[in-house]
């Protein structure tokens, strides 16, 4: 899983420069407590550069209007914008029909989207649902919430002590009662990549379908749905550079066309009478009410901002920065990194002997140094470590090798205090 700072050195130089890339980042120039910003907390929310910005600012300043209503200038001009940001999102993920993007406001909203529009209608008494133990408590909580209104069960992928799924475990749990598969492409708590494609594949062929929590992965690594050929998949703006507010769910057409409506409202109707009213086509369906315009034009900045870098190119660099950060906490004494699965993305978890982990977020921030700490909303997984909570670096793609020892010599400073 790691590599020494000699191996890093010797690859090739990344397809893109990092400085540049960090030069379009206004937040990143802030000083926190008179030293410079060392952002790593990017699995919680990413920054914002200055291109998604600007987007906001032409659109608010000169194209705003509601959508899909008006035939007056302004509304045709943000209907297309709105709809342009959808194809985009379609061709980010390579979705092959844009009726199959929806906008949401976020991965939650998403996972919730399903079980509301599709686990209610097609899971009932008895019937199970596959979860992993890594999940976000966003792909825990609905389906709990369902199984306990229907009386289904949910049945829980374990792990080993490395954080990696145990996939002959995933596929003993499957019966002919197992209706529905969930599970995180990436983990938020642990950086461990799921094989989602092979457990997709496993499902289909017992007839089950996926839904694939991608907040962690689509800012890392390119998606491509059709490869993976999971049936749902789901992120958030605001973790890969656009706005909060808004997210995407994927959903195949034939399964959506079947789904009960989320929510009620304007603009998801074709007709409304007080006997009956007739939905819209899909993915109108699903998006009730004044939709974020601005954030979803936004995200639709975002998608091309970062496809301009390259998705594979930014995977490389943040692997690198993993790499790097890995190797040298593993030579610290009294260091333990929570989460050694073989196949990481950006995430490097950690507890400090000695110190707790809330204690490690203070100090480090007074170095400048911005890392979460706590449960990272996956407690399951925390169970399974024993430990309350972690420390956590994530990296991003403007994120640096410097940063990465500032990481360092702040926890280095910390041990001394705590010695
Ligand atoms: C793996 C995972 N799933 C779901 C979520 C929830 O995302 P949001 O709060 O944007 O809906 C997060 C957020 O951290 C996450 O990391």
């Amino acid at each position: 899983m790691t590599a020494t700072r000699t191996a890093f050195k010797s690859r090739p130089a990344p397809a893109f420069d990092v400085e540049r890339i960090r030069a379009g980042f206004p937040i990143l120039r802030l000083k926190v407590g008179g030293k410079p910003l060392v952002y790593l907390d990017n699995a919680a929310s990413s920054q914002m550069p200055q291109p998604v910005i600007d987007r906001l600012v032409r659109y608010q300043t000169t194209q705003h209007a509601n959508i899909h209503r008006g035939v007056h200038y302004l509304s045709e001009v943000a209907t297309g914008e709105y709809e342009e940001a959808r194809r985009k999102l379609q061709r980010f993920i390579n979705a092959p029909d844009e009726r199959e993007v929806i906008f949401t406001s976020g991965t939650t909203d998403g996972i919730n989207l399903v079980m509301h529009g599709y686990g209610r209608k097609c899971i009932g008494a008895g019937d199970e649902i596959i979860l992993t133990t890594l999940e976000h408590h966003s792909n825990i909580v609905p389906w709990q919430m369902l199984a306990e209104e229907k009386g289904a069960k949910i049945r829980v992928v374990p792990i080993n002590d490395a954080g990696e799924l145990l996939i002959g475990e995933y596929e003993k749990l499957f019966n002919e009662r197992t209706k529905f598969v969930g599970v995180m492409h990436v983990s938020n708590a642990l950086g461990t990549i799921n094989p989602v494609k092979h457990m997709t594949a496993f499902a289909h062929a017992h007839g089950v379908p996926v839904l694939v929590d991608g907040a962690q992965a689509a800012p890392h690594m390119m998606i491509d749905v059709q490869d993976l050929d999971c049936d749902f998949y789901a992120f958030s703006g605001h973790k890969l550079c656009g706005p909060t507010g808004i997210g995407i769910l994927y959903g195949k057409a034939a399964l959506l066309e079947t789904m009960q409506p989320f929510k009620g409202g304007g603009d998801m109707i074709l007709s409304v009478t007080f006997e009956k009213t007739t939905y819209n086509t899909i993915p109108h369906k699903f998006e009730a009410g004044t939709p974020p315009i601005a954030a979803a034009i936004g995200l639709g900045a975002a998608v091309d901002y970062l496809s301009a870098i390259g998705m594979d190119a930014i995977a490389t660099h943040e692997l690198d920065l993993l790499n790097y950060a890995t190797a040298q906490m593993t030579r610290m004494p009294g260091m333990r990194i929570i989460g050694t699965a073989k196949n990481k993305a950006a995430v490097l978890s950690f507890t400090v002997d000695g110190v707790h982990p809330h204690d490690v977020g203070t100090l480090l921030n007074q170095e400048g140094v911005a890392v979460r700490t706590g449960h990272h909303c996956a407690q399951p997984v925390m169970q399974r470590f024993r430990v309350p909570a972690t420390s956590r670096a994530s990296f991003a793609f403007y994120n640096t090798l410097a940063e990465v020892d500032a990481l360092i010599a702040g926890i280095r400073t910390m041990q001394k205090v705590f010695a």
